[in-house]
């Protein structure tokens, strides 16, 4: 079967809204988010450590009130409920995402956590939230998925003046297994290529879109190495707009492509043998100044 859903190369050279149509429509993670609570568990540790760096630092500016950090694009919620667990008392989040079904799980997780997190249905690029509200804005595997204009634009009104805001991404793309697997996936998907773009798009195009307006941008890289499943493997995959996000594919034809998916990977690997998966996570943290933001 060959996927109507293609990613054109020229979606990802400039700022410019992704042009989605019926032949090339937008991953729906709303079809997902089952199976992305349970194959998407893994949280970059450094991330959380990064986020509390940047809440001691508005802390020791003499700010007394509690740190309000807004996430966009934030799925159901693992991380905004991650941050409200480990510095709850400290910190107000609000956690944004365009799909219900993505904002109504998050509601859950966190009810069900304990947790304190103001979910919002909403869209990146008008989130219709306050301007001058928010302290820390925080965007992971996401931001290629918005009008990244649009998007920065919002990201300026809401944030606060001398605050920051945070572009990371985190997921497994290096490796042998990656290698395999993306040669299965573009058999049926031929155009993917997202796992390049996310990639190396931070590198050229993320740093300079913030350059214009925004200072001290600090970039960060970290690796672990994970052992998974070949089913957890599987399971990860089909999470993501490869697969059954992209609205264009069948359950049937995803029950097929897992089946294959899994009998591939028996073959090049062994049977039940744990597979060994480079895990990236980056982070692209700024500041908007004083300065900027009394010019927007
Ligand atoms: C790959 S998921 C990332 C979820 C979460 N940040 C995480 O890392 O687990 C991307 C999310 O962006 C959301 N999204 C896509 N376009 C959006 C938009 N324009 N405004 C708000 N959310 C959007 C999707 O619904 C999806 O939940």
């Amino acid at each position: 079967m060959n996927s109507k859903y293609s990613f054109d190369n020229k979606l990802f050279n400039d700022t410019k809204a992704p042009n989605f149509s019926k032949e090339n429509p937008k991953p729906d993670y709303g079809r997902v988010t089952s199976k992305y609570l349970k194959y998407r568990k893994q949280l970059p540790e450094e991330f959380f450590k990064y986020i509390e760096t940047l809440i001691k630092q508005i802390e020791n500016s003499g700010n007394k009130k509690k740190i309000k950090i807004l996430d966009i694009g934030t799925g159901p919620g693992l991380i905004p409920i991650e941050i409200a667990k480990r510095f709850g008392s400290r910190v107000d989040i609000t956690a944004l995402d365009i799909s219900e079904n993505m904002i109504n799980t998050g509601e859950k997780l966190a009810n069900k956590a304990g947790v304190k997190v103001n979910f919002i249905k909403g869209e990146a690029e008008n989130t219709e939230l306050s301007s001058n509200s928010f302290d820390i804005v925080i965007t992971i595997r996401a931001w290629h998925w918005f009008n990244r204009k649009k998007a920065l634009e919002e990201v300026k009104r809401v944030l606060k003046p001398d605050r920051f805001f945070v572009i990371a991404s985190y997921g497994m793309f290096e490796g042998k297994v990656m290698y395999i697997t993306k040669g299965f996936i573009r058999k049926y998907n031929p155009t993917w290529n997202l796992i390049e773009k996310v990639k190396y798009l931070h590198k050229n195009e993320y740093i300079k879109q913030l350059k214009q307006d925004f200072s001290e941008i600090d970039l960060k890289v970290f690796y672990k190495n994970h052992k998974l499943t070949q089913e957890y493997w599987v399971g990860y995959i089909d999470t993501t707009s490869a697969v059954a996000a992209n609205p264009s594919f069948t359950k049937e034809f995803i029950q097929r492509f897992n089946k294959e998916h899994k009998e591939l990977l028996g073959k090049e690997f062994g049977k039940n043998q744990l597979l060994n998966i480079d895990y990236r996570c980056y982070i692209i943290s700024s500041k908007l100044s004083k300065k900027i933001k009394s010019r927007l």
